[in-house]
């Protein structure tokens, strides 16, 4: 099938925005099309939706501590993005993003940003003013003129009641840029 992800592997990352109760949605889509997928979920991220369907979704323990250890394994903080093709941080805080753009670690998810060295795609998510703002707009600046891919985020209706770009790109959207970065390069499991 032309859509074939088996052999792929990506780290879902999921931050602390509203638009977090979509990422399972993500998930879905590419495990359907053969992608392993491991989630990892900020602690803010847990305000809005809980580990359960990623794990359901994906088959795979949803990180969320970095201090997580598992016993005589290797350590998440490193070792889980090393293994991916791919890291897709859907939704992407503005708080994620300054801590991205800032190269701070400390969390789990902003830590394995750190240590990858596979493509990062980030889809922002946030109030239109918050998107807006100068801050934002520079570290976002930052972090593509490293490299990492933007996705949205789209105008549209904003949970905060407002209207404006801020809103997250459609998970099938995503889904399908996840895949396109994917199958530029063979999976990695097969390099
Ligand atoms: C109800 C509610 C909705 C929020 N939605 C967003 C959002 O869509 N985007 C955003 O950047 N921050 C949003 N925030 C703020 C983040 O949750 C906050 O900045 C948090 O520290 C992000 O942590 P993280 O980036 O580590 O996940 C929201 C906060 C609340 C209380």
């Amino acid at each position: 099938m032309a859509n074939d992800l088996t052999g792929y592997e990506v780290v879902l990352g999921v931050s602390g925005g509203i638009a977090a109760y979509k990422a399972p949605s993500i998930a879905s889509a590419l495990v359907q099309r053969g992608c392993g997928v491991t989630a990892v979920l900020t602690r803010a991220a847990m305000e809005f939706i809980t580990p359960l369907p990623f794990r359901a979704i994906t088959g795979r323990k949803v990180h969320t501590d970095m201090f997580d250890l598992p016993a005589g394994g290797s350590d998440p903080h490193i070792h889980l993005s090393q293994s991916a093709d791919l890291l897709v941080i859907a939704p992407a805080t503005a708080d994620l993003i300054a801590q991205l753009a800032v190269g701070l670690a400390g969390e789990l998810l902003p830590c394995l940003c750190l240590s990858a060295d596979c493509p990062l795609l980030i889809a922002p998510a946030m109030n239109n003013q918050m998107w807006a703002h100068p801050a934002v707009q520079a570290n976002v600046k930052t972090l593509t003129s490293r490299g990492v891919q933007l996705i949205g985020p789209d105008e549209g209706w904003l949970a905060c009641g407002s209207t404006g770009p801020g809103r997250m790109s459609e998970p099938p959207a995503i889904a399908a840029r996840v895949a396109e970065l994917l199958l530029t390069n063979p999976p990695r499991s097969k390099t």
